[in-house]
């Protein structure tokens, strides 16, 4: 099977197109023919070795080369193989969602209890359905789980035109937030077109000087600190990170203890975020934010344009677009 390979970390141009064999699934798997795929900063940051925490992080993916040589973490498609075990899905349902390495024409991915994929939507394209998982899931566990967002509450989200911004001013107004968006001018008309109440351009403005206060600062992009938000956030607010700092552990750590305002960071959103999204999708409460696609073999371009970190919403890229191979 055609998979993007990463053997070294680097530029974009140390991915290439290499055949591998079609993964063998166990009982409790499945197989998916994957139609589309993404981008997401786990894959550009992985791939030209800037992950957050080093050296922490480094030792994890691997010292001198990635351990795990393909990327790919949203994938949509369609079910080829079920293993003895499970009973939720069956072959030909359209599924979306997460999936490790599904940067290749075939993906495993779990599909007994607890599952991070689900069948689509009908109104779904496999585009929109490789474009949701991690800026939806993220954003829900963030405001949700971590902020615990309620109605009539301010909400600011930071880089709310990145992959995570885009779903988290969505799912704040969903909630009930009165909701400033910050990103900058070429922005502005989508960001309020995602239901913002406010939104601020920061090539003008820096939103940690204003006199507003509120209640959950999520910084979706990590670009801003706990230190500079603290004053803008109300008696009992919570700033929320998506990009984790040795700094921002230890603010998280030492206002578990102390104070009232909090500082926090986390990693998550799984079945539960999946299945709540969906529903969103179903009844049109959330739309999805596709910046550019491209196809399969075009992923080093797709990687040098995420590089830039200017990408609106999310980078799809697809294969196998209409055509069955078995
Ligand atoms: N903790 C977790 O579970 C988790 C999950 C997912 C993602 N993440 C992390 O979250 C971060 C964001 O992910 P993403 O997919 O949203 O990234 P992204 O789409 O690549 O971010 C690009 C966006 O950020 C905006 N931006 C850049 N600089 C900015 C600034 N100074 N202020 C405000 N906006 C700015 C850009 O807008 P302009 O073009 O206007 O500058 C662009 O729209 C990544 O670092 C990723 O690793 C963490």
């Amino acid at each position: 099977m055609k998979t993007i390979v990463c053997k070294r970390y680097g530029p974009p141009e140390v991915l290439v197109i290499e055949d591998r064999e079609k993964p063998i699934i166990k009982d409790h798997q499945v197989l998916i023919q994957v139609h589309a795929t993404s981008v997401t900063p786990m894959d550009y940051r992985a791939r030209g070795a800037k992950m957050p925490l080093w050296p922490f992080t480094r030792v994890m993916t691997g010292i001198r080369r990635p351990k795990q040589d393909i990327l790919g973490i949203e994938v949509a498609g369609e079910i080829v193989e079920v293993g003895n075990e499970v009973t939720e899905f069956k072959k030909g349902d359209r599924i979306f969602g997460l999936a490790d390495k599904s940067y290749a024409e075939y993906v495993v991915a779990r599909g007994t209890k607890g599952a991070t994929i689900t069948t689509m939507p009908p109104n779904l394209s496999y585009e929109e359905g490789a474009a949701i998982p991690v800026g939806g899931l993220t954003s829900l566990y963030f405001l949700k789980t971590l902020g615990n967002i309620q109605v009539g509450q301010k909400v600011l989200i930071n880089g709310a035109s990145g992959g995570v911004g885009v779903y988290a001013v969505q799912l704040a107004k969903y909630f009930g937030a009165e909701v400033t968006g910050v990103c900058s001018t070429k922005n502005l008309d989508l960001v309020k077109s995602l239901g913002a109440d406010r939104v601020i351009d920061y090539t003008e403005n820096d939103f940690t000087k204003e006199n507003e206060e509120y209640d959950i600062v999520f910084d979706a992009v990590g670009k801003s600190s706990f230190s500079k938000c603290k004053k803008i956030l109300c008696e009992e607010g919570i700033y929320l990170s998506t990009v984790p700092s040795y700094r921002l552990l230890f603010q998280m750590l030492w206002t578990s203890k102390v104070g009232k305002k909090k500082a926090k960071f986390g990693l998550g959103g799984g079945p539960d975020e999946l299945q709540f999204i969906r529903e969103l999708l179903i009844n049109n409460e959330i739309r999805v934010v596709i910046d550019r696609t491209y196809p399969f073999e075009q992923i080093v371009d797709a990687h040098a344009y995420a590089d830039k970190g200017h990408k609106v919403g999310s980078l799809v890229v697809t294969l196998n677009q209409g055509k069955v191979t078995q």
